[in-house]
């Protein structure tokens, strides 16, 4: 897979090139290019933000820079997925991650200040798919920390990135639930014990204690995952809990 990453802030986003995610490069699994924004600018300033029309505080990223960029780094045979991360896109969900591990090619545009004039992302919307995501119900300063979440949350469903795909394949949201409680050696700890079945040995047991402790959790913590789960998901054995 193909990754750019377009903003103001180059070195914010150079953690990518950490941990599972420099691995993954290194291995040829995922490709990444960082471009500074401010190589589009045409003026002395290398400004890249104007007042809004209408009035109002903050600025406005401008268009003719984004363009000039989104036009270099988009270029190819076949156009990317650009995804432009706000606090006023669509969530970014599980859904979303595996839709993006299928595509060949990513580009994020990281806006900042009070967003990017909106004719930018129009413009792009002739050529290619846009999506405005939210990594969540709070605002961030910009979009980069957005896109270190999304392409980490990517990233780990390709394959050979993961040591174990069952990983990938069984961590919260997989099945609409989110994960119970994990535990290793050793059995008991600050007087505090594993829970037996889990030693047991019997798998059916363990699938269906941990079956429970999913839906309790999701109950509590997420109840508008579990008003959302297509009709069938839940057995009698889940509805009786
Ligand atoms: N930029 C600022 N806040 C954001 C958010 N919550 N999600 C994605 N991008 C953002």
């Amino acid at each position: 897979m193909r990754v750019d990453v377009i903003t103001i802030f180059p070195e914010y986003v150079e953690p990518l090139r950490a941990a599972l995610l420099g691995r993954a490069i290194e291995r040829g699994l995922v490709s990444l290019g960082v471009h500074d924004l401010r190589n589009w600018t045409h003026d002395v300033h290398r400004a890249v933000d104007d007042s809004p029309y209408g009035g109002g505080p903050g600025m406005v990223m401008k268009p003719q820079v984004w363009g000039d960029a989104l036009d270099e780094v988009c270029a190819g045979d076949e156009p990317p997925r650009l995804v432009v991360p706000t606090p006023a896109g669509i969530p970014f969900t599980q859904e979303k991650a595996r839709e993006y591990a299928a595509l060949p090619r990513l580009v994020f545009a990281c806006g900042r200040y009070e967003g990017i004039d909106q004719r930018v992302i129009d413009d792009a919307a002739r050529r290619m798919v846009v999506d405005e995501v939210s990594i969540g119900d709070y605002v961030l300063v910009g979009g980069e920390v957005a896109v270190l979440a999304i392409v980490e949350a990517v990233a780990r469903l390709l394959p050979g990135v993961l040591g174990n795909p069952r990983s990938a394949e069984e961590d919260s949201f997989s099945d609409g639930l989110l994960e119970g409680p994990s535990y290793t050696r050793p059995e008991v700890w600050r007087e505090l014990a594993v829970p037996d079945v889990l030693r047991s040995g019997n798998h059916a047991a363990i699938d269906r204690w941990r079956r429970d402790r999913a839906l309790e959790r999701t109950l509590d913590r997420r109840p508008d995952l579990l008003a959302a789960l297509p009709e069938g998901a839940l057995d009698q054995r889940d509805q009786a809990l």
